[in-house]
């Protein structure tokens, strides 16, 4: 596995790779590895000819109080995982190589990136974009790989794509659970013992929201009062948005439809901020003749 922190080099070794026919899949992540991280590699490298992870910490998209010095870090040890998976080249760039002088030119998705997540951290989805973008330049994957349990994330960097022409697909992973569903994220590290217990509110919460639409309740604001209500239930939890909204498009939902919705939550513990997605498909509504219309 080569390590690679400089940006000339990794082009150099992946043209050679290019030129020889080879497809190539980028694994943007932010470092401190959990089984989440290994499956995007496991289905990148089942799906491409070389893989390419990238372990940045990205300080664009923190805001000021937020916590990119207190974002874990452990570079022995991803750098141990990725080899023990086979994954070809690792770029961990240091801030300077990544912003060797302060940019003039930023990459915002509007108003995709300012609804939902976007309110309550403003400005993180222009610095996602905007370094995935100049991840996709240096690398010039064939293929992306982000994980489903940042929705907003996926939808945003798809936008950009189609947007812009870049020409690489973007996959996007199913979220990997904790025994007690909890979604694996970096920042758990970060929580207290009780945060941690308490954290699991958030799986339990999108499960009832989940059963409800699948169950037939129309009305998004049934769905998301009851979802709202198991997490005042745990006192740790301070509930940042909750939001259910077209799975497509992120745009809000006036009646739950026949169109798939998905279930967005952000909360903090303990000071960590978490967040968890869950999409569901509708159950087919009754036609006018009050047969089930065809899938
Ligand atoms: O999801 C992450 O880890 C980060 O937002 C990403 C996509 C690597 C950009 O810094």
């Amino acid at each position: 596995m080569q390590i690679f922190e400089q940006i000339a080099p990794l082009r150099t070794a992946l043209t050679s790779h290019r030129r020889a026919g080879e497809t190539i899949g980028l694994v943007p992540t932010m470092g401190y590895l959990h089984a989440g991280h290994m499956a995007l590699v496991k289905r990148a490298k089942a799906e491409c000819d070389r893989v390419v992870v990238s372990i940045f910490v990205n300080p664009t998209q923190f805001g000021p109080n937020e916590d990119f010095a207190a974002y874990p870090r452990d570079r022995d040890r991803d750098l141990a995982m990725l080899s023990a998976e086979g994954v070809d080249g690792v770029f961990a760039p240091t801030v300077e190589a990544m912003y060797p002088r302060p940019g003039a030119t930023t990459v915002s998705v509007e108003p995709l990136g300012d609804i939902l997540i976007g309110k309550v951290r403003p400005g993180h989805f222009q610095g996602v974009a905007t370094v995935v973008s100049k991840l996709f330049h240096i690398v010039q994957p064939d293929r992306a790989y982000f994980g489903e349990k940042d929705f907003q994330q996926l939808a945003v960097i798809r936008r950009m794509v189609a947007d812009l022409d870049m020409p690489v697909t973007i996959v996007g992973v199913p979220t990997v659970r904790e025994a007690d569903g909890l979604a694996m994220s970096s920042r758990n590290v970060r929580l207290d013992p009780g945060s941690r217990a308490a954290a699991s509110v958030l799986a339990r919460a999108l499960g009832a929201g989940e059963r409800q639409v699948a169950s037939g309740e129309r009305d998004p604001d049934a769905v998301v009062a009851a979802m709202r209500e198991i997490i005042s239930g745990e006192p740790r939890a301070e509930l940042r948005s909750l939001d259910l909204c077209d799975a497509e498009t992120l745009d809000a939902v006036e009646r739950i439809g026949e169109r798939p919705v998905v279930l967005l939550v952000t909360a903090a513990f303990g000071g960590v901020l978490l967040i968890d997605a869950r999409t569901v498909a509708p159950p087919t509504q009754p036609s006018a003749t009050g047969a089930a219309s065809a899938a």
